[in-house]
């Protein structure tokens, strides 16, 4: 059926930055479709919601199945996952169970005190330096920095190195002679950072996947790949959902002024805008089928790779009412999947939600008056990288 039918460029595009391109709307009426990335092989889409769900946890579509094959992708060369996400069954068990628990909610909430100080240190300091002031540079991408940077264990020094390493490893214009340079001098920052934690052990993440490697319960790769997953999962993702989750309350004054009379409702917001803001620019890791299988209206041979988009998932109108319009009232009908579902679900979504809960607090608490300093035109968006973002977002108060 659907496999005659020539495959659609993907991913679509939107005119408005934080927008899905309407073509999902027709997608969703019928089978799953075939779509064609820049590389690598065609692939099946899922828009549906409970397509999604159904994928991404059975155990009839696979992961690890994806390693080594020519994947869909956006660039030349390869990003598929390590760690975590190339592993499964009792492999991804046991990496898990080395991580999880430093990600348990209880484990989370401790850092609330240390996560407020530095949030409100940063306040302070665009306070003092401006208006104005860049809420990209100045305040969500050192918060998300700092944070998982702590909770890793990495040290200050050499910090911005792997800042502008990742910035170029996670852009799709970069040149593969620049993308090899830029891997290379990251992994060598990892394997100097990993050695020198082992040198001098401290209460962190890092010391203890080190005391997981030397109990063997660890191979020294694994102790790499679970390291600079965390370290780009934990850094990237909140930084550009902070800023994401700024421009659309600062586009909107009303709903600034409704979260600071009622900051209890912002945990319910940040839900809401995780659903509503589609956060990857065609970054999805494919699930591979094991055998033949029906998936919405679709037979999937065995071996063919099937891209679940999960923002377009959040916005099925069978699961959401009014799901294209941005409610931050809203009283969710379902959990959204921009965390993803079943065994890869995100390991770091309450470092990530009680993360963007205060920062949105702490700015919008003290700085009222907040505003953008330019309009939507003069915005510069990411356009070529993996995560949807503004480059900057200037603002005045
Ligand atoms: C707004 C922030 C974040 C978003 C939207 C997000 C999204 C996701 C999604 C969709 C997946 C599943 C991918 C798949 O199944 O194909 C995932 C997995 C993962 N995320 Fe996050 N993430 C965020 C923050 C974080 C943070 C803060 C960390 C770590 C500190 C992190 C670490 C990971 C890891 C290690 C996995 C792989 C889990 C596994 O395979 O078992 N993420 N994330």
């Amino acid at each position: 059926m659907g496999e005659q039918t020539p495959p659609l460029p993907y991913p679509f595009t939107s005119d408005e930055p934080l927008e899905l391109s309407p073509l999902y709307v027709g997608l969703r009426a019928g089978p799953l479709c075939r779509v064609r990335l820049p590389y690598g092989e065609d692939a099946w889409l899922v828009t549906r919601y409970a397509d999604a769900r159904a994928v991404l946890s059975s155990p009839q579509f696979s992961l690890a199945a994806g390693t080594g094959r020519d994947q869909p992708r956006m660039r030349p060369y390869s990003f598929s996952g390590t760690g975590l996400l190339s592993t499964e069954g009792p492999d991804h068990s046991r990496l898990r169970g080395v991580v999880a628990r430093h990600f348990s909610a209880r484990r989370i909430d401790q850092m609330r005190v240390r996560m407020q100080e530095v949030t409100q240190e940063l306040v302070d300091r665009l306070q003092e330096s401006g208006p104005p002031g860049d809420l990209v540079q100045d305040f969500a991408s050192p918060l998300s920095r700092i944070m998982i940077f702590d909770l890793l264990g990495v040290p200050e020094k050499g910090r911005d190195r792997v800042q502008k390493c990742l910035d170029a490893v996670l852009g799709y214009n970069v040149s593969a002679e620049d993308f090899t340079a830029q891997a290379e001098s990251y992994l060598t920052y990892l394997t100097d950072v990993v050695e020198l934690r082992r040198q001098k052990p401290r209460e962190d993440l890092l010391t203890c996947l080190l005391q997981a490697r030397e109990e063997g319960r660890l191979t020294q790769d694994e102790l790499f790949e679970l390291t600079s997953e965390l370290l780009i999962g934990g850094f990237s993702t909140i930084y550009h959902q902070i800023s994401n989750f700024l421009y659309l309350l600062l586009r909107r004054p009303e709903w600034l002024q409704r979260l600071r009379e009622h900051t209890s409702d912002i945990a319910g917001a940040v839900e809401e805008m995780l659903r509503y803001v589609p956060l990857p620019n065609g970054l999805i890791f494919p699930r591979y089928a094991t055998q033949d299988i029906e998936v919405g209206g679709a037979l999937v041979r065995a071996g063919e790779p099937v891209l679940v988009d999960m923002s377009a998932a959040n916005r099925d109108p069978a699961v959401f009412s009014d799901a294209e319009t941005l409610l931050l009232e809203r009283e969710p009908e379902a959990p959204h999947l921009s965390f993803g579902y079943g065994a890869h679900l995100c390991v770091g979504r309450q470092l990530a939600r009680l993360e963007l809960q205060i920062a949105l607090r702490t700015l919008l608490g003290h700085m009222p008056g907040l505003k953008l300093a330019v309009p939507d035109s003069g915005m510069r968006w990411k356009t070529e990288a993996i995560l949807k973002g503004p480059h900057e977002l200037p603002v005045h108060w």
